[in-house]
């Protein structure tokens, strides 16, 4: 697999889409009234959806969002306008600027049905997205912009990489990071798990690909209980865990994962981590309230849940690195080991 060489990071180029977004936001919070119920009081997040009667997951992200451009503030759960929303987003403000920012909106995109899904949910996630072939490449192209070299980088520093020669890709889509992990290690082999309707186009797109016949292509429903094979070394798993972790089931995939694995075995996680940093912080928020709109529970996975249900599932000796440079969002790519079988 040739793996681009990069003389920058896509980070702030990804930031500026991300926040081209905001008005968007911005305009759906004014439409559902969020400015003028804060305008007298502070309120928890219950008391706002109940008010507002929207949705309080994605009325979570729409605060969030806010939080982060300065126009709500959060103190113990209670939320409150800023000066700068007293100013100018209240209808009664003297200087309102409602009717500017209206005539503002961002491109159009996720947020177009923004007003519409606060008030009804959205919980009918498309997991077939993934499953064209113009999605699968443009994840292999938005991954070969930085992700795949720091994943490969880190994935080359963990001792036991050189030594493994059976690897799982869960949810690997086409295979794009196996290929670059095989291109690193000849004794290599990789099998890629993935909807079945994934792994037929996978096989068709990456037949010409160096290294096809040291990948084998299984489709799987993870959901339908299958299995996902064993005798692995190295499993890795990137951008998939997000919704096991907000469903509490975390713990019992790792568990499955360690009986799939041999002992000493390596796993590695790449998944979009929580972020304290100011710059990231917007774009990780509008990630997240992107994501719920589409009807998907979270794109966040912090260090702390992926370290406590690994080590209830036999694992530990862990490592970590976030890559924030390349990126607008930061990755939390971890790496453990199996210390014992459950
Ligand atoms: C966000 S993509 C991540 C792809 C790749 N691992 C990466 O990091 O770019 C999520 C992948 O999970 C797969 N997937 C979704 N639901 C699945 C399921 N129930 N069983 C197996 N794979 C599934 C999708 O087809 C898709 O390839």
């Amino acid at each position: 697999m040739s793996i681009p060489i990069l003389r920058s990071g896509c980070g702030s180029l990804q930031g500026i889409l991300y926040q081209s977004y905001t008005p968007k936001v911005l305009n759906a919070a004014i439409e559902i009234g969020v400015f003028e119920v804060l305008a007298n009081s502070h309120l928890t997040l219950a008391a706002i959806s109940d008010a507002l009667q929207t949705d309080s997951h994605i009325t979570e992200g729409i605060l969030d969002v806010l939080i982060t451009v300065d126009l709500i503030e959060k103190k113990n759960d209670v939320y409150r306008l800023t000066l700068v929303s007293k100013d100018y987003l209240l209808k009664d403000a003297p200087a309102s600027q409602l009717g500017a920012i209206q005539r503002y909106s961002g491109s159009a995109g996720p947020f177009d049905r923004l007003v519409e899904i606060v008030k009804t949910g959205s919980y009918n996630f498309d997991f077939g997205i993934w499953s064209t072939k113009e999605s699968i490449s443009g994840l292999e192209q938005f991954n070969r912009g930085g992700i795949i070299q720091a994943v490969l980088t880190f994935v080359r520093s963990t001792p036991e990489f050189e030594n493994c020669s059976n690897m799982c890709d869960f949810a690997g889509s086409s295979g794009y990071f196996s290929y670059a992990f095989l291109h690193a290690n000849p004794n290599l082999r990789s099998h890629v798990y993935d909807l079945p309707k994934v792994c037929v186009l996978a096989k068709e797109m990456k037949r010409e690909e160096e290294d096809f016949d040291r990948v084998t292509y299984h489709g799987i429903d993870i959901n339908a209980d299958e299995s996902f094979g064993g005798d692995y070394d190295f499993f890795f798993s990137s951008q998939f865990l997000y919704e096991f972790n907000y469903k509490n089931t975390l713990g019992a995939f790792f568990r499955r994962v360690n009986a799939s694995m041999k002992p000493g075995g390596l796993l590695v996680s790449n998944h979009v981590a929580p972020s304290e940093n100011r710059r990231e912080q917007l774009n990780v928020c509008l990630l997240e309230l992107m994501t719920r709109v589409m009807g998907y529970p979270t794109h966040q996975l912090p260090e702390e849940d992926l370290k406590e249900a690994l080590s209830e599932a036999g694992f530990g000796r862990f490592r970590t690195e976030v890559i924030s440079d390349v990126t607008a969002t930061p990755y939390l790519l971890l790496s453990a080991v199996k210390l014992r079988n459950m």
